[in-house]
């Protein structure tokens, strides 16, 4: 049995985050979606309700499910014996960004990370960019998916 992690800050999840996702359910017997807890920064939501859209959006996926972690993702790895992190890869930005965690993933846990990328049409998307057209009122339905939407235009 392969189980893949996914991990991510998910703030919020956005339509790129479900290409990957689903096309990992397509490659691996079974995908964690996991939020990070990152004591350094302050989230739009918090980690419990970024968990709450995970599980309903990916709820139609038998081989998916959602979790949080806090500390190290290597260790959290271990602790479901994933056999690699699967990221999504959108530009050369985020493989410069992608890759040194990557090795040291690697160097810490023997874990190997899978870089697939991203849709071509969804690879502009980012949930910075979601937050901020959210904000100043335009229309994000296409960047992201219907629970989210709803969500945001309560928070903002
Ligand atoms: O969606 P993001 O912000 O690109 O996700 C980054 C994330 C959460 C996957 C990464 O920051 C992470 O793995 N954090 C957990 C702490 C950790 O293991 N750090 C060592 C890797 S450099």
């Amino acid at each position: 049995m392969s189980t893949v992690v996914c991990p991510g800050s998910f703030d919020p999840l956005t339509y790129g985050h479900v290409d990957i996702v689903r096309r990992a359910a397509q490659l691996f017997d079974n995908v964690i979606v996991c939020v990070a807890h990152n004591p350094n920064k302050q989230g739009l939501f918090t980690v419990a309700e970024r968990l709450e859209i995970l599980q309903e959006e990916f709820s139609d996926i038998p081989n998916v499910t959602s979790d949080s972690f806090a500390g190290l993702l290597v260790d959290y790895c271990t602790n479901v014996e994933a056999c690699a992190v699967v990221k999504g890869i959108r530009s050369n930005q985020d493989y410069e960004y992608e890759l040194p965690m990557a090795h040291v993933n690697k160097q810490l846990s023997g874990i190997d990370t899978i870089f697939l990328p991203t849709s071509p049409e969804l690879s502009f998307i980012s949930s910075s960019v979601v937050k901020e057209v959210v904000r100043f009122g335009g229309d994000a339905s296409g960047l992201v998916p219907p629970i989210v939407l709803k969500k945001l235009l309560k928070r903002l």
